[in-house]
């Protein structure tokens, strides 16, 4: 099912995948993380991310940060629900998805340890919570509209419907993305529309990124920022005379 390939398939089709996977899922019952372990154990886990494993993967914190909290070039893994960091590291492994530097290390872990890696990361914990944003009105701007509603004349969805509210995930299949900087959000967006990552359950993602721009990708991620930070964003206090 991960391999179905929406291009050949009529849009109704789309719209019942969505609501397949909604069905499955916990939509907007709980963030990624709650769901955390399944045949992973975090402590094995958390040894592999702070030394490396035996078969050679480097240590996870080296690029991912001591806590997975990411930085520059490097996403965040903590908080994301431990399937889809499997997932993710099984096709890094399987080279569905392409990563010139991560597939060695997805390779050097067994199964198990790809499971337990992902089962700790899953545990700690996401730098955002579900805020529900604002329907955004005719003033607000791109990033607002497809977070909170979509854009319907090109077939998008809103993130939100998929990657819940604030972009906190939704199960293993939608992963957090409210954290997420643009760059790295455009990387994949790149690498879907590259055919360098595989498009995900029921290939709905590889469908939405072949209709995101670049500043879509930056509206969104600065939205994002200032639904999460809404006192960074508030404008300066005028200045005293
Ligand atoms: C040398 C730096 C480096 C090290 C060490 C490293 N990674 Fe990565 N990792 C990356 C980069 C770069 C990416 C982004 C790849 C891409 O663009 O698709 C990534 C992506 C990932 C992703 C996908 C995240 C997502 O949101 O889809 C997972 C999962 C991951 N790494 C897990 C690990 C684990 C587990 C370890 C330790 C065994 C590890 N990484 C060690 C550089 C590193
Ligand atoms: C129809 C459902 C759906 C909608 C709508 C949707 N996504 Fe996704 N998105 C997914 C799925 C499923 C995945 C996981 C793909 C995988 O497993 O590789 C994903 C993954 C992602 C990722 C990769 C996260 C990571 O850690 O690598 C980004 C970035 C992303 N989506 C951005 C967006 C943005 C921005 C929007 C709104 C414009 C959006 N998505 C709307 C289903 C959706």
């Amino acid at each position: 099912m991960n391999r179905l390939n929406t291009k050949t398939l009529p849009r109704s089709w789309v719209a019942v995948g969505i609501s397949m996977l909604m069905a499955t899922s916990a939509w907007a019952q709980e963030p990624a993380a709650a769901t955390a372990a399944l045949n992973g154990n975090v402590s094995a886990g958390a040894k592999i991310a702070q030394s490396g494993s035996a078969g050679g993967a480097a240590a996870c914190v080296s690029c991912h940060g001591a806590k997975g909290e990411g930085q520059a070039g490097f996403p965040a893994l903590a908080g994301q629900h431990a399937g889809y960091l499997e997932r993710q590291l099984n096709q890094m492994a399987s080279g569905s998805r392409q990563s010139a530097v991560m597939a060695p290390m997805a390779k050097a872990l067994s199964e198990q340890e790809r499971a337990d890696v992902a089962a700790y990361y899953a545990s700690l914990q996401l730098p955002i919570k579900g805020v529900r944003g604002a329907l955004p009105g005719k003033d607000d701007d791109s990033g607002a509209w497809l977070v909170e509603r979509g854009r319907w004349a090109d077939g998008i969805p809103a993130c939100a419907q998929c990657h819940g509210p604030g972009g906190v995930g939704v199960g293993k299949d939608f992963p957090a993305i409210g954290h997420l900087p643009a760059d790295y959000m455009q990387s994949q967006i790149d690498a879907w529309n590259k055919g360098q990552r595989e498009a995900g359950p029921l290939g709905l993602m590889g469908a939405v990124a072949k209709k995101l721009t670049a500043d879509d990708i930056k509206a969104v991620a600065a939205y994002y920022q200032r639904l999460h930070n809404p006192a960074a964003a508030a404008p300066a206090a005028p200045a005293k005379p």
